[in-house]
């Protein structure tokens, strides 16, 4: 196989030889640069949505954190038993936040914040297919604790960040377990059947951030084609210049070379090797002028010679 290949490789011109070589070279590198080029790309933009999404889902957790911590204490401590007030329930503020910042810039539009369950208070939160799923998967495997990755919504990539959602406080349950020992006043707001018979420690729902990734990947995309396209380009100019130089330098110096010789060997003597160079074509034209100069001496001393000595008669 080895010894086919090379003796084809005889066969050819140095210029074709070259090519082969830098193409070789031109295919190697641009695979391997392209395979490292694209992972290295995609794990920037996986990690710019991801740690988007990271932001966006510990903001909401500080906003629950804060309502539960700072606001909640201050105004359950000022109702009244059976009266009350939905800026007391973390989820309710972190839900409005996420609202308001959604509405004042459009570029979050396409991002959302959603504490989906399967049995919610607010029938808003309620679980779509794709949420209970998740909240299954919650359930078969207690120890997983954040799930991710990307889907396709309304034509649109996203990604998605899930966090499990259990009640472990039993303050909680004032609320979320039966009617009859929620205040009143939540019961006129939100009706009795939706959000209660919540467990201590069951997996209820899934905390769910989801932000636009189809940009984020494109650019990714676009800086691909950018980049090979410019190493692509560079090996174009390398193989012509490269060709280009050899046919000056090499090339053509040997072709005359071959033209004077093949002249002198016919008996031209007038053919004269000329030297442009001095560098090692140039050390070759100097060879053969000194040989052509020896054979010109070997040539007359023969001559002299052939005169010199009688014919012997036959
Ligand atoms: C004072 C009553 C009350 C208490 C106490 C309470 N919640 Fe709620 N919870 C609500 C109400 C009302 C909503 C619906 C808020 C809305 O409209 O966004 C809600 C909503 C939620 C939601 C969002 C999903 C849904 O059901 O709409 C979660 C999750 C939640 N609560 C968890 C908890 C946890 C965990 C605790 C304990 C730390 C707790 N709640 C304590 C009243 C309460």
């Amino acid at each position: 196989m080895v010894k086919l290949i090379s003796a084809k490789l005889n066969n050819l011109t140095l210029a074709q030889k070259l090519t082969i070589l830098l193409l070789v070279i031109f295919i190697g590198g641009i695979v391997l640069s392209g395979v490292a080029l694209a992972s290295v790309l995609n794990y920037k933009a996986q990690t710019e949505i991801s740690s988007k999404a990271l932001l966006l889902m510990q903001s909401m957790n500080s906003v629950r954190y804060y309502t539960n911590t700072e606001v909640s204490p201050q105004l359950v401590s000022r109702l009244k038993a059976e009266e009350f007030l939905p800026q007391t329930v973390p989820a309710y503020s972190a839900n409005k936040v996420f609202d308001k910042l959604r509405a004042d810039d459009s570029d979050y539009a396409d991002y959302s914040y959603r504490e989906a369950m399967l049995n919610p208070t607010n029938i808003r939160d309620k679980s779509d297919d794709f949420e209970s799923q998740l909240v299954a998967d919650f359930r078969n495997n207690i120890n997983t604790k954040e799930l991710q990755g990307f889907r396709f919504l309304g034509g649109k990539q996203i990604f998605y960040m899930a966090r499990p959602i259990s009640v472990t406080a039993s303050s909680c349950l004032r609320c979320h377990s039966t009617p009859d020992i929620a205040p009143k006043g939540m019961i006129q707001l939100y009706g009795t059947t939706n959000g209660f018979d919540w467990k201590l420690n069951e997996v209820l729902g899934t905390q769910i951030v989801s932000v636009p990734a189809s940009q984020i990947l494109q650019k990714a995309r676009q800086s691909f084609v950018v980049v090979m396209g410019i190493v692509a380009m560079v090996f174009a100019v390398t193989i012509l210049m490269a060709n280009l130089w050899l046919k000056q330098y090499i090339i053509r110096p040997i072709k005359k070379i071959v033209l004077v010789a093949e002249a002198v060997s016919t008996g031209d003597m007038n053919a004269d090797f000329e030297k442009t160079s001095n560098d090692e074509v140039g050390s070759l034209v100097e060879a053969f002028t000194r040989m052509k100069l020896s054979l010109a001496m070997a040539i007359k001393k023969f001559e002299r010679n052939r005169k010199a000595t009688p014919k012997s008669d036959n």
